[in-house]
């Protein structure tokens, strides 16, 4: 005879549930962001390798993380073929060394796959799972040319599902041009202006210094190291951005001048519990607060941290006045415009990219949402009076995903 449910249930012993954990982002690194093609500087340069400096360079910097306490190795890369296949976290981390205990994993959100890297660890790290994590993303644009391989089901444009736009990066931003007729071409050049002039004023103090892994280079002409971006091009005015062609549609607004690139690049970071931090004496550099991931119509996917962005704040119980520092990528300027338009903040509002952003120091695809975070630490670091910011981005196939972070340095002022 089955016993009583209710002592049934009493009688039977319970594991022990997981309850959420205080998360931090502990440090972030990046490898210089190369020009992706045949000048380019990783032109004969793994992806996989590119990976591989990012995590010793982590173990390096933080000695007191014991390698065999790392429980998760999430690397992202959107073409995961070649250098970028074979489960590259996984991959990655024995090529680094890690002990062979450590699992990892490959992860894939287009632009947005580092930044899923971090969400997915750090609901591990929340639930229990984890204690230790690396998160980050590559994409070698030079081996691996967007689009490639990809056999899209022609049922998306037999069926009406998307527009054949959708599945053109820059026809998208231009679909949002036509969406938002205030977004002029004028003013995205103003905005790429100002983002190389940011970005190029901070790496002249020396901003990025603590973000680089330099990374040796090969050529034909011998060996070399990489220590800066190759993308930014500091003399950018708007002379020079009004006359550059619009590849995506003849007499259109977006331009080379006002996109982010075509990159080489990879990314990293660590994250923990908090009591793992502070167990092991880690630098804590950002708590986590909350992440929303958010669909929009595939043919204007740059609208797409809007939706992110709402969903991010309410469940979070903030708003938008409560963010003191934002991390937006630049994939098209347009894209970030429709952002700033949305919730009422100027073009040139110094808590937006305060060290420029994707225009000027381009834009690795699966690896850029660790750059937007790496970024904001530093931000945070510089900011005491700041409590919250947020990293954004939108994302191929019509999305957007944000993540909202704390600053541990907040002494109480502004935000
Ligand atoms: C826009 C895009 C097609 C341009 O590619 P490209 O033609 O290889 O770009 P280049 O760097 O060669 O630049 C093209 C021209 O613009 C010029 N140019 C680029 N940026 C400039 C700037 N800031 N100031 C002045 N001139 C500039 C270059 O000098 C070059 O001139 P040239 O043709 O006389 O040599 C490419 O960068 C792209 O597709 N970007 C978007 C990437 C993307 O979709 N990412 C995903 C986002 S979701």
């Amino acid at each position: 005879m089955a016993a009583p449910a209710s002592a049934s249930a009493d009688s039977r012993s319970r594991p022990n549930r997981a309850a959420a954990r205080d998360v931090v982002f502990v440090d972030g690194v990046r490898t210089p962001f190369g020009k992706a093609g045949d000048k380019g500087m990783y032109a004969q340069t793994r992806a996989d390798d590119l990976v591989v400096k990012v995590i010793r360079e982590l173990l390096r910097r933080h000695p007191d993380i014991p390698p065999e306490r790392i429980d998760e190795v999430a690397v992202a890369a959107t073409t995961q073929i070649g250098d970028q296949g074979l489960t590259i976290g996984r991959s990655a981390a024995l090529l680094a060394g890690l002990p062979k205990s450590v699992p990892g994993f490959a992860i894939d959100r287009m632009c947005a796959g580092a930044m899923t890297a971090v969400t997915a660890v750090s609901s591990g790290i929340s639930f229990g799972a984890y204690d230790i994590a690396i998160a980050g993303g590559v994409e070698h644009m030079g081996n691996h040319p967007m689009g490639e391989g990809v056999d899209p089901n022609p049922r998306f444009v037999s069926d009406n599902l998307v527009d054949t736009s959708a599945l053109v990066m820059g026809s998208t931003a231009e679909n949002l041009h036509d969406r938002f007729p205030d977004i002029t071409k004028d003013r995205t050049d103003a905005y790429s202006v100002l983002s190389q002039q940011r970005y190029a004023a901070a790496a002249q103090s020396g901003r990025f210094d603590l973000d680089f892994v330099p990374v040796a280079t090969r050529s034909d002409s011998g060996w070399g190291l990489a220590t800066e971006d190759e993308q930014p091009r500091p003399g950018t005015d708007l002379d020079s951005l009004s006359g550059l062609k619009t590849p995506f549609r003849s007499h259109g607004h977006v331009t080379p001048g006002n996109a982010a690139g075509l990159n080489d690049g990879a990314t990293g970071c660590v994250l923990t519990g908090a009591d793992t931090a502070e167990e092991l004496g880690l630098p804590v550099g950002m708590h986590l607060v909350g992440y929303s991931f958010a669909g929009v119509e595939p043919e204007v996917m740059g609208v797409g941290p809007v939706p992110a962005t709402e969903k991010a704040l309410h469940r979070a119980g903030l708003s938008i006045d409560d963010i003191g520092l934002f991390e937006i990528n630049e994939a098209f300027a347009v894209q970030v415009l429709a952002f700033l338009d949305h919730f009422g903040i100027a073009q040139d509002d110094p808590r937006v990219n305060p060290w420029g952003g994707a225009i000027a120091c381009g834009h690795p695809l699966a690896s850029s949402g660790v750059r937007l975070m790496t970024q904001l630490s530093r931000h945070f670091a510089e900011h005491p009076e700041v409590r919250y910011g947020l990293t954004t981005m939108c994302i191929g196939f019509g999305m957007g995903g944000t993540v909202i972070w704390e600053n541990p340095n907040y002494r109480g002022g502004d935000r």
